[in-house]
């Protein structure tokens, strides 16, 4: 709580571009807030279209220049980058926390996971490689090259403000791109905070160019309408990243999306209990229950449903909730008020239709922006709680009978990001790990996240995948080059 913002070497509160710090074209500014507290942090630079097109312009100008240097070059300027992110962890964590409201302990994982596709590309930016193909004619040669796709455009939400931004810098710059980003209109200063540390790594005038505000139309209207731009990544609900997808269609652009999730958690009776409820705790309250692969529908076997709630149940209530600046705070508050009504309204209609509160069930008292941790019992699949993101802290359960029905439950969703499920036969592993519609599945784990690993959904959560050995390819064209004559 000693923690003040103002006072922070890190705080930055104008846009970037072609490496100078610049306000708005009208010198507008837009607040950022505490959703702990409610105070006012600062307030940054509130840019629009024509900031965002020199934005592009600059990255334009900037890529030959990156793309050209070697890939070691590259490597060096990102490992160095890393270094600095790291050494900064703790000020990131509290701007973040600050901003974003999670406790400080996962602002501080946020960091390291952010910084861990930094080192992660960095690597992988040297291992590139091409192909030779045997060609079908005499005296010719076909070679495969990879190419950076070229200027990218980024957007990302507030529930990640850093890890999210710094997935999509790293496999860019690795791959030579040059990049503009965008982050969330609530979260700006880990975003601005990170990329100063790129720029006092050394990273080249124009190679990241950020612009902030709340003209998050324009800005988008912009990025995904100007020809320069090769590809949109974008991570956020699924209905605007189909806006954008759709935006995107008249510039043929590349796009990555990873978008909403309406994950489930399937517990069988032979499922390890203590395991499955850690596990489950762990997906479905980290971030106070704002993440993407956050486990929104547990379902369970009728022969573990009783004891699963009970258990469950002492566990939540250990939580303390607060804000996320007290080290004591297990669990923050959600983003803002409308977020609260949101999860209220999904809440209170379940209610309605025969749910039962286990424990919580409404907003809380640390503040207008806070959800008491929430336990759903008897929860059935005509419920909202069923079909929509939650985005809150609330854990609804369901009931199934057999494997067929499980499988069919979790897949009843148009969603198809992370799954999880907990059992000891390795055959109903097998027969359900692939009958899951989903890009992800853990199996006996839900704390699946890392840089080495292909992030990304099927369905409408979205296309492409972020870290691993994968993630490079959203960011390289495959090029042939046919040599005759030979
Ligand atoms: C997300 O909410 O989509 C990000 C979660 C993660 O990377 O683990």
């Amino acid at each position: 709580m000693e923690f003040s913002i103002q006072d922070s070497q890190l705080l930055a509160t104008k846009g970037l571009i072609n490496g100078q710090w610049v306000d708005a074209d009208d010198n507008s500014t837009v607040p950022v807030v505490n959703p702990a507290t409610g105070e006012q942090l600062t307030d940054v630079a509130n840019m629009g279209a024509a900031e965002t097109r020199r934005a592009i312009e600059a990255a334009s100008d900037a890529l030959p220049g990156w793309s050209d240097l070697s890939a070691q070059k590259r490597s060096t300027l990102l490992e160095a980058w890393y270094d600095l992110v790291m050494e900064n962890q703790d000020e990131l964590a509290a701007i973040l926390t600050a901003e974003q409201g999670k406790p400080l302990f996962e602002a501080k994982g946020e960091v390291a996971y952010g910084a861990s596709y930094i080192k992660w590309f960095a690597e992988e930016a040297r291992r590139v490689y091409g192909d030779i193909i045997p060609a079908a004619q005499p005296g010719r040669r076909n070679l495969v090259v990879k190419q950076p796709v070229g200027v990218v455009a980024a957007i990302t939400p507030w529930n990640f403000p850093s890890a999210m931004l710094a997935r999509k810098i790293a496999p860019a710059l690795a791959a030579g791109c040059t990049i503009v980003c965008k982050p969330a209109t609530e979260t700006p200063l880990s975003a601005l905070a990170l990329v100063a540390l790129a720029q006092k790594a050394g990273v080249p005038d124009g190679v990241i160019n950020l612009v902030v505000g709340s003209r998050s139309a324009d800005i988008g209207g912009e990025m995904t309408s100007n020809p320069i731009v090769r590809k949109l990544t974008f991570t956020g609900s699924t209905p605007v990243g189909k806006l954008l997808m759709k935006q995107c269609a008249d510039t043929v652009k590349r796009t990555s999306m990873e978008l909403g999730g309406n994950a489930p958690i399937i517990i069988f009776d032979d499922a390890d209990l203590d395991q499955a409820i850690d596990g489950a705790l762990v997906s479905k309250f980290r971030n106070s229950g704002q993440t993407c692969i956050c486990s929104n529908r547990l379902l369970v076997q009728a022969g573990i449903y009783d004891r699963f709630i009970e258990r469950l149940a002492e566990k939540v209530g250990q939580f303390r909730v607060g804000n996320g600046l007290e080290e004591s705070t297990t669990h923050g508050p959600l983003v803002s008020e409308k977020a609260v009504t949101g999860v209220k309204a999904l809440v209170d209609s379940a209610v309605a239709d025969g749910a039962r509160v286990v424990i919580g069930g409404d907003s809380g008292e640390q503040g207008s922006c806070f959800f008491q941790p929430t336990i759903l019992a008897d929860a059935t699949p005509a419920m909202g709680v069923f079909k929509e993101e939650i985005f809150g802290p609330v854990a609804p359960v369901f009931r199934f009978e057999s494997d067929d029905e499980a499988i069919a439950l979790a897949n009843d969703t148009e969603f198809g990001l992370a799954a999880y499920l907990y059992t000891n036969n390795l055959k109903r592993i097998w027969k359900v790990s692939e009958a899951l519609e989903y890009g992800m599945v853990g199996v006996n784990e839900t704390a699946i996240s890392s840089e080495v690993i292909p992030f990304g959904g099927v369905k409408e959560s979205g296309q492409g995948r972020e870290g691993s050995k994968y993630g490079l390819d959203d960011y390289l064209e495959t090029k042939l080059i046919c040599l005759g004559g030979l």
